[in-house]
């Protein structure tokens, strides 16, 4: 029957060269244990996106634990296996491999973590949240290759769509909304007229919150890693959803013209200065949370890094006073004093405001990296010729 089904949608892929190998060697063992192995979720995606992959998923109709145990001792690797949910992860070639045997879930109320049972690969991707995220493609040497598609993911790739499999798909796993629109705005897809439907009536019927917490921050945290994070909030606003996960954010027109000046912002500064690497996401967070009254208690509950949450304290305390300051300043000197100590996506904040982000820019891309000629302060040292180079350095920069 099994081979029957995947006859009825065949099509044979060609894999990335670099997979290729890894995914050959994971079928053979497969076959000898007497298993069926596929490729599975998102990488079957963006392989057929093109796009570069190295984290591998794979589904074992079988025993994943005993397919990896068998490709890491072929390799003289270790493997991880997570006996609780019959899956293991090891790392080949270059590679990221996740191996899961394939299950089904059942939700026993909405928003509840899923029972998982043993099932065959049609109802592992049945359970999954997109089409585009639920084709597989086989591994076993008698079908390698073979792309396996039974809701339609690759015409909803071709369509740039995101598609939910089930009517009920956001009231299970209401995290999937986020999902949703992290995916579009990634890809630059649409969601399907049905697939939108369904979750605007997932968000007014409240879904979200009903989400654990945990899943939730673990969901926003990505999306803040994406590189189109400004399409993904665009979106979250479009639909509403991120007033349900934040608590106190208000979409106004200054805060949206102050995340399209940020967009401007980073875009010129990824340009600038490409070696200064900074997690945008965290940036945009920053100015999203900046008018809210609980944004510490959310950055603690999200595990935001030191350096936002002390940007974040930062901003609170210093920004209003620091940007009329910067207004009045004149002269170079001055705000190179006002702005030498501020870390870098303080600064990058401050240059959405239209009136200050000149100086802003000056400072950054001269300011900050003006050189004196050392051998001028021979024989000065510790604190006297510190305040001799500075002294210098405002003198040639006021000169500039
Ligand atoms: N999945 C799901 N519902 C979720 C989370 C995941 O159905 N709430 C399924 C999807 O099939 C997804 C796969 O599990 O493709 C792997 O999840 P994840 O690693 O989160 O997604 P990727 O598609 O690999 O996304 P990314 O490119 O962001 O890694």
């Amino acid at each position: 029957e099994q081979t029957a089904e995947i006859k009825a949608h065949e099509k044979v892929i060609k894999l990335p060269t670099h997979v290729e190998e890894t995914a050959k060697q994971v079928g053979t063992i497969a076959q000898e244990l007497g298993f069926r192995a596929y490729l599975v979720g998102g990488v079957v995606r963006d392989i057929l996106l093109k796009k570069e992959v190295w984290d591998i998923d794979f589904v074992i109709e079988g025993d994943a634990i005993k397919v990896a145990q068998r490709l890491a001792e072929k390799h003289g690797v270790d493997y991880h296996p997570f006996e609780e949910f019959r899956t293991a992860h090891i790392k080949v070639n270059g590679l990221k491999l996740e191996f899961a045997t394939t299950r089904r879930e059942t939700y026993p109320h909405p928003g509840a973590y899923p029972l998982v049972e043993y099932a065959g690969l049609k109802e592992d991707l049945l359970r999954r949240d997109f089409t585009i995220n639920a084709m597989a493609v086989c591994v076993n040497p008698d079908c390698f290759g073979t792309l396996i598609d039974y809701f339609g993911g690759l015409r909803d790739l071709k369509d740039k769509l995101i598609r939910v499999l089930h009517p009920l798909s956001f009231v299970e796993d209401p995290v999937r909304i986020l999902r949703a629109l992290r995916f579009a705005g990634r890809l630059g897809f649409k969601l399907s007229k049905s697939t939108e439907k369904l979750l605007i009536n997932a968000v007014s019927a409240g879904l979200i919150a009903k989400a654990p917490k945990g899943r939730l921050m673990n969901e926003l945290r990505l999306a803040l890693r994406e590189e189109r994070i400004f399409e993904i909030l665009e979106l979250y606003k479009k639909y509403g959803v991120l007033e349900h996960v934040l608590v106190g954010i208000r979409w106004s027109p200054q805060l949206e013209k102050k995340l399209l000046s940020l967009r401007d912002v980073i875009a010129w500064h990824r340009i600038e200065f490409p070696k200064e690497k900074i997690d945008y996401g965290w940036v945009y967070l920053l100015v999203l949370l900046e008018e809210s009254e609980k944004g510490m208690d959310f950055l603690v509950d999200i595990s935001a890094p030191a350096w936002v949450r002390e940007t974040y304290e930062d901003i609170k305390k210093n920004k209003k006073e620091l940007t009329k300051k910067l207004l009045s300043a004149q002269k170079n000197s001055e705000i190179y004093l006002l702005l030498k100590n501020k870390p870098l996506p303080f600064l990058l904040i401050l240059m959405t405001e239209e009136d200050i982000k000149e100086k802003v820019r000056v400072y950054l891309e001269k300011l900050r990296s003006v050189k004196v000629d050392l051998e001028k302060f021979k024989g000065l040292s510790g604190r006297q010729l510190g305040k001799a180079i500075e002294e210098e350095k405002m003198k040639l920069m006021d000169a500039l």
